[in-house]
């Protein structure tokens, strides 16, 4: 049985004043939702508050990015998994496309900071997924097959079963165009039978895959009620407690 995870990604939205107000009025909400894990991913300005505000409760945080070189030195504007660590983060994301398109973040990059988020005893939450011009084009299984297998290069098996990933196709973030259960349950079989090549079948079964991409509370129902899906990555549905309190208790309507 996969645990199911339900996380929000704020992006760059919020400031501290506001992450602590929707802390305030998200807890009361899922006081009781002990179905699955809550994160919450604010800016690396809000989560010392954020973590001091939530302390003792069920909803835990996760960084946005992480620096990929291990220990600490002279890279200015990096922040470190020990960093992370140390305000009180119990995850990370990887890899999220708007970090791969705008950033320049590549698959050697993502594997360097998978290493270093597991070293710190961080959960990273690995984002994958194909873009318009590749699912035309059919190449959606080759982009992401890709992605796992150089992106999860020279991993374990232990480390696997710390990672969680995300199925995210960038035409479904930010575009109110969501993949339909079945083709994000098909995308999570191709993942999960990628892993079984390289690491095993059982291994493959137990790593949780989420999807993300224009989650809302009228469609996590559908999306949850597929067997291949552990959970969902929420943009902008996560940014209001409602909202994001209606996903988490997607087992209660
Ligand atoms: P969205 O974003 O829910 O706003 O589409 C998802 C994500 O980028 O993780």
């Amino acid at each position: 049985m996969r645990q199911p995870v339900i996380a929000g990604n704020w992006k760059m939205y919020k400031t501290v004043s506001e992450a602590v107000q929707f802390a305030l009025d998200f807890k009361p909400h899922v006081v009781n939702s002990h179905h699955c894990e809550i994160v919450l991913a604010p800016t690396f300005t809000s989560l010392k508050t954020l973590n001091d505000r939530l302390e003792g409760s069920n909803i835990k945080t996760a960084g946005q990015n992480v620096c990929d070189r291990a220990g600490e030195g002279a890279f200015t504007g990096e922040v470190s998994a020990k960093m992370l660590k140390d305000v009180g983060c119990s995850y990370v994301i990887i890899g999220h496309s708007e970090r791969r398109q705008y950033f320049g973040e590549t698959d050697e990059s993502v594997n360097r900071k998978i290493k270093v988020s597991l070293a710190a005893g961080l959960t990273p939450i690995v984002c994958v997924g194909e873009n318009l011009a590749e699912r035309e084009a059919g190449l959606m299984e080759k982009t992401v097959g890709s992605q796992v297998k150089q992106g999860f290069s020279s991993l374990t098996e232990d480390d696997l079963l710390r990672i969680l990933i995300a199925y995210e196709p960038v035409w479904a973030i930010g575009t109110g165009r969501t993949a339909t259960p079945e083709i994000a349950a098909s995308m999570h079989h191709f993942i999960r039978s990628s892993l079984a090549e390289g690491w095993g079948k059982s291994v493959s079964q137990k790593v949780r895959i989420l999807y993300g991409g224009s989650v809302k509370p009228e469609n996590i129902v559908s999306l949850m009620s597929e067997e291949e899906i552990d959970g969902a990555l929420v943009g902008g549905a996560s940014l209001e407690p409602e909202s994001f309190a209606r996903i988490v208790n997607y087992n209660r309507v």
